[in-house]
């Protein structure tokens, strides 16, 4: 009676530890690495246990939900061609990385003498990208009491960039009562956008503007632009319009007294006399105009 006992129990421990020794495990060093565009970058895919001596190792990468090869059958392959290599025992070493590798990618390996035969790894990874100079708008000039807006764009840039604005050299705070500099200005600014907002400027507001894109893998800032702030000078404006009517006046009467001294009945008499023989016979006429010159340019030649 005993016997069998123990043997059943020998089966169970032998069959336990069976499993676990026979079974692929996988592990990495880093779930989440990054890198900046251009640089050297590894996906670590660690077998921990292993009984089978020949896995399959596969890597596919997983972009906008859509699985790619890129290691099979002991070959990379797709975009990664020639960029990438394989370090034992699956680790993927991508010796020039670009902006189009941040994406997801699965170490898979099957192990067909192991008891559980298949394990995978997913691991996600982000190509920084610098922001390239901004697009920068700046308005020239602005009267005093208007809105402006001072626009900056840059697409480049990844993870997306925050911006920041300058006036004379000096950043602009995000909110302008930290700093007595800016503490009367009416702006808004915001760092994801690259807007800056004034709703009414004043002429403190005046200088020369310039914004800077910025994330983990470097900035970038457009070249600095002046922005001018005028005054409407109201009497000015009155004494412009009076100039200008003042001015109509006097042509208009000058076109009148013109009419009545009958200028112009006369001057389109002669129009109709200079267009009929051109009409006629334009050729003779315009021989007859050259002659003319002819005569009037050897006369002043003698
Ligand atoms: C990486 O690739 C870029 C663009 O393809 C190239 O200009 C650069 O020289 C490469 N860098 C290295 C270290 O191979
Ligand atoms: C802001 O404006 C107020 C009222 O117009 C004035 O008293 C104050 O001195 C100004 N502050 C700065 C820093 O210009």
């Amino acid at each position: 009676m005993a016997m069998p006992r123990l043997s059943r129990l020998l089966v169970l421990f032998y069959t336990h530890s069976y499993i676990t020794t026979l079974a692929v495990v996988l592990r990495t060093d880093n779930r989440t690495p990054w890198a900046n565009e251009f640089e050297r970058i590894e996906l670590s895919c660690l077998i921990e246990s292993i009984t089978t001596v020949n896995p399959r190792i596969e890597w596919k990468k997983i972009k906008n939900g859509e699985p790619s090869y890129v290691y099979f059958e002991k070959k990379i392959s797709g975009d990664l061609e020639n960029r990438a290599v394989i370090r034992e025992p699956a680790t993927l070493v991508i010796t020039n990385t670009t902006r189009s590798d941040t994406a997801q990618y699965r170490c898979e390996v099957t192990a067909h003498n192991d008891q559980k035969i298949f394990d995978e790894i997913l691991i996600s990874l982000i190509v920084r990208v610098k922001p390239v100079v901004p697009r920068c708008s700046v308005p020239k000039s602005v009267p005093v009491g208007k809105s402006a807006e001072l626009r900056c764009v840059e697409d480049e840039g990844y993870p997306k960039p925050q911006y920041q604005w300058f006036r004379n050299k000096e950043e602009i705070p995000l909110d302008h009562r930290s700093s007595p500099k800016f503490f009367n200005s009416s702006y808004t600014l915001n760092s994801e956008t690259g807007t800056l907002r004034f709703s009414a400027v004043r002429k403190e507001d005046a200088g020369e503007y310039y914004c800077r894109a910025k994330n983990d893998a470097g900035h970038a800032q457009c070249g600095s632009q002046m922005m001018e702030i005028y005054d409407i000078n109201i009497t000015g404006i009155i004494l412009g319009v009076l100039v200008v009517v003042a001015v109509l006046l006097a042509i208009t009467v000058a076109i009148c007294c013109a009419c009545k001294k009958g200028y112009f009945a006369s001057q389109k008499q002669t129009g109709n006399n200079y267009k009929a023989p051109a009409k006629g016979d334009g050729v003779d006429y315009v021989r007859t105009e050259d002659e003319g010159d002819f005569r009037h340019k050897s006369s002043f030649v003698i």
